[in-house]
């Protein structure tokens, strides 16, 4: 196995070999997200996937997010370096479960957060990441009932934002919902008019202190532009790393767990994936994602939909 400076280039070298485009979300390690051609959150993720010319997508995220990929470019060849890297609200939606909810409430429409199965995303109507939420959930009529999961913060946040009563899924993204109201607090004492910026999977406790509440691309954007020097971020902390290198002569934190430090809030399906597994899944074309054609025509229509409303 090459190691350091030799690593990389074998990966540049494989990268070019098979033709590849490599896809790093925010909550990758540094190495990753610089290696990667394109970071983004999980709109922009998609919609690369869905454009680019490559042969091969090395996805170096999480298993929803390689599957999108597959979904949307059927042509593909679609890698993800650890096929284990799943995610808490995936494995809180399991699709016999979601279709019987829906099944009890005929006359609602499924609003589905990005971050599910395939299976889910194909007994859903309109599929919407965090960047697309608000921009979809506002052009259904008001007198639409709704089902929105797998994430009961990020509905709860919507439905609390718009007025509306979605019904909720008890999912939630484990990450964001072990921030500590009683540590952040401390943490905003201690930096006094650092605004902090969260996440809409947070729940309500840490959300209520936000002075930003948006996508990893949203909470990016309001790290270029908001005054002061310090700036408290509720999110997975990996994503500190685009905010120091764009802005170097700023303070960056990550807001707290219960322990008083962000490292328990690193995803821990997102940090199964290395450069090693990606150097191997670049040279092998393995771990590979494979979907079955019917179930992915069905899931593509709910993907087709939210990228369609989202523009
Ligand atoms: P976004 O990057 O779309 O905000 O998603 C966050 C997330 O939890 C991805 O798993
Ligand atoms: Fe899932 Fe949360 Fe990890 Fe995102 S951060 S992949 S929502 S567990």
């Amino acid at each position: 196995m090459p190691t350091g400076t030799d690593l990389r280039e074998e990966i540049e070298r494989l990268r070019k070999e098979r033709n590849a485009v490599i896809l790093a979300h925010y909550y990758q390690t540094p190495d990753l997200q610089d290696i990667a051609d394109f970071v983004g959150d999980s709109l922009e993720l998609s919609r690369k996937a869905a454009d680019t010319d490559a042969q091969v997508i090395a996805f170096c995220g999480v298993k929803f997010m390689a599957d999108t990929a597959k979904i949307l470019s059927p042509e593909k060849i679609v890698v993800l370096p650890d096929m284990e890297a799943g995610c808490s609200l995936e494995d809180s939606c399991p699709p016999d479960k979601f279709r019987a909810f829906r099944e009890k409430h005929p006359d609602h429409i499924a609003l589905t957060y990005i971050n599910c199965s395939t299976e889910v995303k194909a007994l859903s109507d309109v599929i919407v990441t965090s960047s697309s939420a608000e921009t979809i959930l506002s052009q259904i009529p008001d007198d639409q009932p709704i089902i929105f999961g797998p994430d009961r913060h990020l509905g709860g946040y919507l439905n609390r934002k718009f007025d509306r009563d979605m019904l909720l899924w008890p999912g939630v993204c484990i990450v964001h919902e072990a921030f500590s109201e009683r540590e952040l607090l401390k943490l905003k004492a201690q930096h006094p008019g650092a605004p902090i910026a969260a996440h809409p999977e947070c729940p309500p406790t840490i959300i209520d202190h936000a002075d930003h509440v948006g996508s990893t691309s949203s909470i990016l954007q309001f790290a270029q532009t908001f005054e002061g020097d310090t700036l408290i971020v509720a999110t997975e902390p990996h994503i500190i790393h685009q905010m120091e290198k764009a802005l170097p002569d700023k303070t960056f934190l990550g807001a707290p767990g219960a322990d008083g430090n962000c490292n328990c809030n690193i995803c821990p399906y997102m940090a199964l994936n290395t450069m090693e597994k990606l150097y191997v899944a670049l040279r092998d074309l393995e771990p590979r994602i494979e979907i079955e054609e019917e179930l992915r025509l069905k899931a593509r229509r709910s993907l087709d939909r939210m990228l369609e409303m989202a523009a």
